[in-house]
């Protein structure tokens, strides 16, 4: 069957590409969103003790450890989240933008109400029903856009179970819990 031999000599192909075209070293850059460089960055190769520091120009070179298809980079430095990109053969250099941390209000927080009051069993049945399904066909696509048309409270999201647990416990009821 000479479909099968191609077949086969596709797959070892591939194989073969992955095998031996491997990443041994990356360089590359660290940035802020805004484009500046990061001096200083932690960068390693991610859950390993393979790590390099950036330089004042945000410039880091990372070698030593054992070569693979694809090197997964994390990028720290104090005051900004974790971030990282994966090294691959033709993309050896690369650039890690950070994100800083949060250090003010987020003035579009909404309250979010432990449960709803007021709503009749049939519609909380329909809404608990349905977020579930639309968080199994898409959670970008149909679970966000279903979720911010209603007023929701953490039960309905979080199910009868946590939900439940969570009404019980002492930190739910601190306002009218005398112990606490
Ligand atoms: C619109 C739906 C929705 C509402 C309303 C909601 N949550 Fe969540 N919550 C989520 C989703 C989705 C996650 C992420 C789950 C995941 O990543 O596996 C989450 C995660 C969490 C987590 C982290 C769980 C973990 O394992 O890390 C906690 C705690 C939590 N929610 C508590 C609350 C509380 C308390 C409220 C009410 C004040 C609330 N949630 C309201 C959808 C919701």
């Amino acid at each position: 069957m000479p479909g099968m031999l191609f077949l086969s000599m596709l797959v070892v192909a591939a194989m073969t590409v992955v095998l031996l075209w491997r990443v041994g070293e990356v360089r590359g850059k660290v940035v802020t969103t805004g484009g500046k460089p990061v001096n200083g960055a932690t960068v390693r190769v991610k859950a390993t003790e393979f790590q390099a520091v950036t330089d004042s120009q945000g410039r880091f070179v990372l070698n030593g450890f054992p070569s693979r298809f694809g090197i997964t980079i994390t990028a720290w430095a104090d005051g900004y989240y974790i971030r990282g990109t994966v090294a691959r053969p033709w993309r050896r250099e690369v650039t890690v933008s950070m994100d800083p941390y949060r250090t003010g209000d987020n003035p579009s927080y909404s309250w979010v109400p432990p449960k709803v009051e007021g709503r009749s069993a049939a519609e909380n049945l329909l809404i608990r029903a349905s977020l579930p399904i639309a968080a199994f066909l898409s959670f970008n696509k149909m679970f966000l856009p279903l979720s911010a048309r209603f007023t929701l409270g953490c039960a309905d999201c979080h199910g009868a179970t946590i939900y439940g647990q969570y009404s019980s416990s002492a930190h739910a009821r601190g306002t009218s819990n005398i112990k606490l």
